[in-house]
């Protein structure tokens, strides 16, 4: 079978949330261009349905910018304004009881994933949120699969190999992130064994490799934003450590491959790099290699050690930058590596062709300079998080 080719029988009709963010928007783009025959439900935040569609127009011109190829796909989604948070998502009662009749996949990508909003966020999106998808999915009287999307880092500050599954709730976390995602995994933990589940956990996700597309920028993308902002960077580092990053589309492909699995229900699965994951110290050369790629002007990544970080170089930082940092640092900094053989097993994927950062990463700075670090400048040079 052709790598991410659906093979199903008929039409299949599957129920997004999270369309507008990146992995979801990918999901999108994804199962539209591979099953000719699907149809896909968006659950899309707006103030109302007007708003709704006019989101949803958005991404498609950015998923299919011909004109042809807009034509074709866009009236293949069904845009549902609605909300997670809200019994059965906000939707009317006429709408609900359609969704419950007709869904067969659902795909739940929607999660708040700022690490900056306020607790009571990360609980009524990522944990109330994760209650009322589950309640949905047992209502969906044809439902044949639901992918849950939740995250490797739900281990918190765990170190070694990190089995997929594996929850110990006497590991601390580092936010509310983590929490949030460790106790919604929790929850569809619980109804596994009655509901026709599958969880992917995967660890950081970047645009595509092969075009660059993106929805979201962190992670790396604020590394080299503000390398093209003209500021010194600096980076507390400690030695062993694990840097997992995976490109949005080969993360999306084996997602929903793990979807249409038979033997993935009930079944949790790591999209990582797992052993092959890059060391702080690579991951720095390969965004500046980039940006010499590009043949953008920066300041040499300077690397130090945490307590030098917390002595000198925070505190001379603007205070935001520096809890970012030390924020990012939480999830690279420890010796760990995900557990992503059973990916691989049960999907026939290759690990090998899982393609490296250093093999596109210039194709996701070609199209965040585009798309937004030309446009902060211009602002001038906002710092507004992405
Ligand atoms: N990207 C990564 O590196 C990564 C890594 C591990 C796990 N994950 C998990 O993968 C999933 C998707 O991540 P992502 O990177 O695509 O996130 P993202 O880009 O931040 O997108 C989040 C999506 O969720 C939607 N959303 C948030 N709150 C909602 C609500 N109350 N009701 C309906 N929709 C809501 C957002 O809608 P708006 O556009 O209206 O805000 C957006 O479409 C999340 O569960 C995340 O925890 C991501």
């Amino acid at each position: 079978m052709e790598a991410g080719r659906i093979s199903i029988g008929s039409t299949a009709q599957y129920f997004i949330t999270g369309a507008t963010g990146l992995i979801g928007a990918e999901c999108v783009y994804h199962i539209l261009s591979h099953d000719s025959r699907a149809k896909v439900d968006l659950l899309v935040r707006a103030k109302n349905q007007q708003a709704a569609e006019l989101r949803i127009n958005r991404l498609f011109r950015t998923l299919f910018p011909t004109e042809i190829g807009y034509a074709r796909m866009r009236p293949r989604a069904r845009v549902l304004c609605g909300d997670i948070r809200h019994p059965k998502l906000g939707l009317s009662e006429a709408l609900w009881l359609h969704c419950t009749r007709h869904t067969h996949y659902i795909i739940h990508a929607a999660a708040i994933t700022d690490w900056e909003a306020p607790k009571a966020y990360f609980s009524a999106a990522n944990v109330k949120g994760v209650q009322h998808m589950l309640t949905f999915a047992r209502a969906c009287s044809s439902l044949r699969r639901m992918l849950h999307l939740s995250s490797a880092y739900v281990c918190g500050e765990r170190s070694g190999i990190i089995e997929p599954g594996d929850i110990d709730t006497e590991v601390p976390v580092s936010d509310w992130y983590q929490a949030s995602k460790r106790s919604g995994e929790q929850l569809v933990l619980k109804h596994r064994k009655t509901l026709p589940i599958v969880i992917a956990r995967p660890t950081h996700v970047v645009g595509n490799s092969d075009n660059g597309r993106t929805h979201r920028y962190h992670g790396v993308y604020r590394l080299g934003e503000w390398l093209y902002q003209g500021e010194r960077v600096v980076l507390p580092v400690t030695e062993p450590n694990c840097f997992d990053v995976v490109p949005v589309d080969w993360a999306v492909n084996l997602m929903i491959r793990l979807l249409h699995l038979p033997q993935a229900e009930g079944r949790c699965f790591h999209l990582a790099l797992g052993e092959r994951a890059y060391s702080a110290t690579q991951v720095c050369r390969i965004i500046q290699k980039s940006m010499d790629k590009l043949e953008l002007d920066y300041k040499p990544i300077w690397q130090v050690a945490p307590r030098w970080f917390n002595i000198i170089h925070g505190p001379l930082m603007n205070r935001e930058r520096a809890k970012e940092i030390r924020q990012m640092e939480r999830y690279y900094g420890l010796e760990r590596y995900f557990d992503a053989s059973s990916t691989f097993r049960i999907t026939g994927e290759d690990r090998h062709k899982l393609p490296g950062l250093e093999s596109y990463c210039h194709k996701l700075f070609a199209y965040a300079l585009k798309r937004r670090w030309e446009k902060l400048q211009s602002k001038g040079g906002s710092l507004t998080r992405a």
